[in-house]
């Protein structure tokens, strides 16, 4: 099998990565900064191509990681998959819920598979606060807590505080993540409601945010994020009507568990240190692709995280 990288940024080192450790070779990468596309290759293989249309064309990859901001998501998928390359998609899946369905539409009528890069349902953590959940030892789920957060440095220059580039502010870029986990983890959004914030002077999104989800099932999430925020913080504590649970990502190592009327945690150790989940969610796009496992997430799940979140900026 190999692979093309269209955008050759921050995230694409880790993509890169997880290609490399499953034998995937890189064959072609593009960035519209040729300098950067030109280290990146000299890093981690393939040959540069003016575009993501030259890529696909000339190179002939079986599957591109679409590394690129928001806003040039939609025109390299939708070309991708129009010529039956396989396209895993960073989130946001799209710019806004217009490009996203265009993008599902693509993915429907392609024979190559489409997913969005949504790596936290792949940590040992939030696979076992599902775990948990639907095993029904916390009961009916009642609160889902979760923050993602900072510290972020000098957010105001970058184009994730740009919303011709990115689409929206800190809700749309990280709780993109957090309305997928709650979806994964508790259930189908019914209802989704938000308070945000702009600290910074000169951008024109949000950087500050809270949304608050209602289930289908009753169960409420509130999700935090910030790009303002002068420490990290990421967690994810749930509670039931039977009791609670916590996946702290700085205690990767653990998943901590209270049955109701119990006053210590029941820790669950995670065997082995757990990486950022890209590794994981790669070789789980690549198994997809050979058929050895079923996609875990569909252009629908991406599709559904900019409703929710771009139904809140309305
Ligand atoms: N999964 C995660 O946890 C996670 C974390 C960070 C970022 N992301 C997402 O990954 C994507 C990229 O973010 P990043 O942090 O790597 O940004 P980045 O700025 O580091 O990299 C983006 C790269 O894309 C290039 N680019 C811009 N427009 C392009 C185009 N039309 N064609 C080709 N190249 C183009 C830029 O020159 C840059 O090199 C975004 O969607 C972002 O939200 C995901």
């Amino acid at each position: 099998m190999k692979a093309g990288i269209i955008g050759c940024g921050g995230i694409a080192k880790p993509h890169a990565a997880g290609y490399a450790a499953l034998g995937v070779e890189i064959i072609g990468v593009t960035d519209v900064n040729k300098e950067t596309a030109e280290a990146f290759a000299k890093e981690h293989g393939g040959k540069v191509y003016a575009d993501y249309k030259a890529l696909i064309d000339e190179a002939g990859p079986d599957v591109v990681s679409i590394c690129t901001p928001p806003v040039a998501h939609e025109e390299a998928a939708v070309y991708a998959l129009g010529k039956g390359v396989n396209v895993l998609c960073e989130k946001p899946m799209a710019y806004d819920v217009a490009s996203a369905h265009r993008m599902k539409a693509a993915a429907d009528a392609s024979k190559a598979l489409f997913m969005p890069a949504f790596r936290h349902r792949f940590l040992p953590g939030t696979m076992a606060l599902r775990e948990l959940v639907q095993s029904g030892k916390l009961g009916d789920i009642v609160i889902f807590n979760n923050i993602f957060g900072g510290p972020s440095f000098k957010m105001e220059d970058k184009w994730f505080t740009k919303k011709k580039i990115a689409g929206g502010g800190c809700i749309l870029d990280t709780n993109s993540h957090s309305v997928d986990l709650f979806r994964y983890i508790v259930g189908e959004v019914a209802d989704e409601k938000a308070f945000m914030h702009r600290h910074f002077k000169t951008t024109d999104v949000e950087d500050a945010g809270i949304l608050i989800l209602k289930a289908e099932n009753g169960a409420m999430g509130s999700v935090e994020s910030g790009f303002v925020l002068g420490s990290g913080a990421a967690y994810i504590d749930i509670f039931g009507t039977k009791g609670r649970a916590i996946f702290d990502y700085y205690k990767p190592l653990e998943v901590r568990y209270m049955p109701m009327g119990d006053t210590e945690w029941t820790v669950e150790e995670i065997p082995e240190c757990p990486a950022a989940g890209f590794a994981e969610e790669i070789a789980h796009f690549v198994g997809a692709i050979k058929g050895e496992n079923k996609l875990a997430i569909t252009a629908q799940d991406g599709v559904r995280a900019m409703e929710i979140i771009c139904g809140v900026y309305k």
